[in-house]
Protein backbone atom coordinates (compact mmCIF):
# COMPACT_ATOMS: atom_id res chain seq x y z
CA UNK A 1 0.00 0.00 0.00
CA UNK A 2 1.19 3.40 -0.66
CA UNK A 3 0.54 5.65 2.66
CA UNK A 4 0.65 9.17 3.10
CA UNK A 5 1.30 9.74 6.99
CA UNK A 6 0.49 13.62 6.57
CA UNK A 7 0.57 16.15 9.93
CA UNK A 8 0.80 19.45 11.04
CA UNK A 9 2.69 19.89 14.16
CA UNK A 10 3.50 23.56 15.98
CA UNK A 11 5.66 22.35 19.05
CA UNK A 12 6.26 18.95 17.81
CA UNK A 13 3.90 16.50 19.49
CA UNK A 14 1.55 15.26 16.82
CA UNK A 15 5.21 15.32 14.66
CA UNK A 16 6.56 12.29 17.29
CA UNK A 17 3.01 10.67 17.25
CA UNK A 18 2.75 10.89 13.34
CA UNK A 19 6.65 9.49 13.15
CA UNK A 20 4.96 6.19 15.53
CA UNK A 21 2.39 5.85 13.24
CA UNK A 22 4.74 5.54 10.80
CA UNK A 23 7.11 3.26 12.49
CA UNK A 24 3.46 0.77 12.65
CA UNK A 25 3.53 0.92 9.23
CA UNK A 26 6.50 -0.68 8.71
CA UNK A 27 6.92 -3.13 5.06
CA UNK A 28 4.42 -0.75 3.47
CA UNK A 29 5.29 2.47 1.01
CA UNK A 30 4.85 5.36 3.62
CA UNK A 31 5.53 9.27 3.23
CA UNK A 32 5.46 11.03 6.58
CA UNK A 33 5.06 14.51 5.14
CA UNK A 34 4.44 18.28 6.78
CA UNK A 35 1.19 19.38 5.68
CA UNK A 36 2.22 22.08 3.59
CA UNK A 37 4.95 19.95 1.55
CA UNK A 38 2.44 17.69 -0.02
CA UNK A 39 0.53 18.48 -3.59
CA UNK A 40 -2.87 18.58 -2.62
CA UNK A 41 -3.18 17.55 -6.77
CA UNK A 42 -1.21 14.24 -5.61
CA UNK A 43 -3.18 13.10 -2.34
CA UNK A 44 -5.57 10.87 -4.55
CA UNK A 45 -2.35 8.68 -5.62
CA UNK A 46 -2.17 7.28 -2.00
CA UNK A 47 -4.57 4.49 -0.97
CA UNK A 48 -4.59 5.35 2.41
CA UNK A 49 -3.88 9.17 4.26
CA UNK A 50 -3.13 9.71 7.68
CA UNK A 51 -3.91 13.21 8.42
CA UNK A 52 -3.37 14.44 11.77
CA UNK A 53 -3.51 17.99 13.93
CA UNK A 54 -2.71 19.24 16.81
CA UNK A 55 -5.73 21.13 18.79
CA UNK A 56 -5.43 24.87 18.84
CA UNK A 57 -8.51 26.22 19.96
CA UNK A 58 -10.70 23.38 20.06
CA UNK A 59 -9.68 22.84 16.28
CA UNK A 60 -7.64 21.31 13.92
CA UNK A 61 -4.48 23.80 12.47
CA UNK A 62 -5.71 26.13 9.69
CA UNK A 63 -3.39 24.83 7.64
CA UNK A 64 -5.20 21.86 7.16
CA UNK A 65 -8.45 23.61 6.85
CA UNK A 66 -6.52 25.42 3.55
CA UNK A 67 -5.33 22.38 2.26
CA UNK A 68 -8.57 20.64 2.30
CA UNK A 69 -9.70 23.69 -0.01
CA UNK A 70 -7.32 22.56 -2.77
CA UNK A 71 -7.72 18.98 -2.68
CA UNK A 72 -9.14 17.71 -6.34
CA UNK A 73 -8.56 13.62 -6.12
CA UNK A 74 -9.40 11.99 -2.68
CA UNK A 75 -7.79 8.49 -1.46
CA UNK A 76 -10.39 5.20 -1.02
CA UNK A 77 -9.48 5.32 2.52
CA UNK A 78 -8.33 7.79 5.59
CA UNK A 79 -7.22 8.00 9.23
CA UNK A 80 -7.30 10.68 11.62
CA UNK A 81 -5.18 11.66 14.48
CA UNK A 82 -4.41 14.00 16.87
CA UNK A 83 -2.98 15.34 20.07
CA UNK A 84 -5.10 17.96 22.69
CA UNK A 85 -4.17 18.44 26.17
CA UNK A 86 -7.70 18.76 27.94
CA UNK A 87 -9.24 15.60 29.50
CA UNK A 88 -11.65 16.06 26.40
CA UNK A 89 -12.22 13.84 22.93
CA UNK A 90 -11.66 16.02 19.78
CA UNK A 91 -11.32 12.66 17.19
CA UNK A 92 -14.93 13.28 15.65
CA UNK A 93 -15.75 17.02 16.89
CA UNK A 94 -11.91 18.72 15.19
CA UNK A 95 -12.41 16.95 12.34
CA UNK A 96 -15.84 16.84 11.50
CA UNK A 97 -15.90 19.12 8.39
CA UNK A 98 -12.71 17.48 7.18
CA UNK A 99 -14.13 13.73 7.40
CA UNK A 100 -17.44 15.01 5.68
CA UNK A 101 -15.41 16.32 2.61
CA UNK A 102 -13.02 13.07 2.63
CA UNK A 103 -16.05 10.79 2.31
CA UNK A 104 -17.71 13.23 -0.37
CA UNK A 105 -14.78 12.91 -2.24
CA UNK A 106 -15.24 8.69 -1.94
CA UNK A 107 -13.13 8.02 1.04
CA UNK A 108 -14.07 5.92 3.65
CA UNK A 109 -12.67 6.40 7.00
CA UNK A 110 -10.65 3.75 8.72
CA UNK A 111 -9.05 4.95 12.15
CA UNK A 112 -9.09 7.32 14.51
CA UNK A 113 -6.66 8.20 16.88
CA UNK A 114 -5.44 10.59 19.42
CA UNK A 115 -3.40 10.63 22.92
CA UNK A 116 -2.37 13.43 25.27
CA UNK A 117 0.27 16.62 24.10
CA UNK A 118 1.93 18.27 27.05
CA UNK A 119 0.86 22.08 26.23
CA UNK A 120 4.32 23.78 25.30
CA UNK A 121 2.72 26.48 23.55
CA UNK A 122 2.85 28.12 26.88
CA UNK A 123 5.95 29.29 29.06
CA UNK A 124 6.41 27.55 32.39
CA UNK A 125 6.40 30.84 34.28
CA UNK A 126 3.46 31.45 32.74
CA UNK A 127 1.80 28.64 33.29
CA UNK A 128 2.78 29.04 37.04
CA UNK A 129 1.52 32.44 37.05
CA UNK A 130 -1.45 32.08 35.37
CA UNK A 131 -2.12 29.05 38.44
CA UNK A 132 -1.08 31.09 41.02
CA UNK A 133 -4.14 33.45 40.17
CA UNK A 134 -6.43 30.87 40.28
CA UNK A 135 -8.95 29.71 43.84
CA UNK A 136 -6.84 27.28 45.94
CA UNK A 137 -8.90 24.45 45.32
CA UNK A 138 -9.20 25.21 41.72
CA UNK A 139 -5.45 25.35 41.63
CA UNK A 140 -4.98 22.09 42.62
CA UNK A 141 -7.05 20.53 40.10
CA UNK A 142 -4.94 22.56 37.50
CA UNK A 143 -1.39 21.67 39.11
CA UNK A 144 -2.56 17.46 39.08
CA UNK A 145 -3.78 18.29 35.48
CA UNK A 146 -0.85 19.77 34.51
CA UNK A 147 1.16 16.98 36.04
CA UNK A 148 -0.81 14.52 34.15
CA UNK A 149 0.20 15.71 31.27
CA UNK A 150 3.75 16.66 31.69
CA UNK A 151 5.87 14.88 29.13
CA UNK A 152 3.01 13.63 26.92
CA UNK A 153 3.12 11.85 24.87
CA UNK A 154 5.13 9.62 26.29
CA UNK A 155 6.46 6.04 25.84
CA UNK A 156 3.42 4.59 26.34
CA UNK A 157 1.35 6.91 24.18
CA UNK A 158 3.55 6.44 21.43
CA UNK A 159 3.18 2.88 21.82
CA UNK A 160 -0.33 3.15 21.02
CA UNK A 161 -0.11 5.14 17.88
CA UNK A 162 2.89 2.36 16.73
CA UNK A 163 -0.24 -0.09 17.23
CA UNK A 164 -2.93 2.14 15.90
CA UNK A 165 -0.20 2.66 12.63
CA UNK A 166 0.00 -1.66 12.66
CA UNK A 167 -3.88 -2.10 12.92
CA UNK A 168 -4.64 0.40 9.73
CA UNK A 169 -3.10 -2.37 7.59
C1 LIG B 1 -2.38 28.09 20.81
C2 LIG B 1 -2.76 26.75 21.42
C3 LIG B 1 -4.10 26.43 21.57
C4 LIG B 1 -4.47 25.20 22.14
N1 LIG B 1 -5.79 24.89 22.26
C5 LIG B 1 -6.14 23.68 22.79
C6 LIG B 1 -7.52 23.33 22.93
O1 LIG B 1 -8.42 24.04 22.56
N2 LIG B 1 -7.81 22.10 23.48
C7 LIG B 1 -6.83 21.24 23.90
O2 LIG B 1 -7.16 20.15 24.39
N3 LIG B 1 -5.52 21.55 23.74
C8 LIG B 1 -5.16 22.73 23.20
N4 LIG B 1 -3.82 23.05 23.05
C9 LIG B 1 -2.79 22.05 23.39
C10 LIG B 1 -2.31 21.32 22.14
O3 LIG B 1 -3.38 20.78 21.41
C11 LIG B 1 -1.37 20.17 22.49
O4 LIG B 1 -0.29 20.62 23.25
C12 LIG B 1 -0.88 19.46 21.24
O5 LIG B 1 -0.18 18.31 21.59
C13 LIG B 1 -0.03 20.36 20.37
O6 LIG B 1 0.43 19.64 19.27
P1 LIG B 1 1.78 20.02 18.49
O7 LIG B 1 2.90 19.95 19.50
O8 LIG B 1 1.88 18.99 17.44
O9 LIG B 1 1.58 21.40 17.96
C14 LIG B 1 -3.44 24.27 22.52
C15 LIG B 1 -2.09 24.61 22.34
C16 LIG B 1 -1.74 25.82 21.80
C17 LIG B 1 -0.28 26.15 21.61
Amino acid sequence: MKILVWYFSGTGNTEKVAKSIQEGLQGQEVDLIKINDVDPAKIGEYDLVVLGSGIYGGMVSKNILTMMKKITDFPPKVAFFNTHSSPMSYSGKAFKRIIKKFETGGAKVVGNFECIGENLGIPKEKQEEMLSNLPPAEQEKAKKRMEEIEGRPNAEDLEKAKEFGTNLI
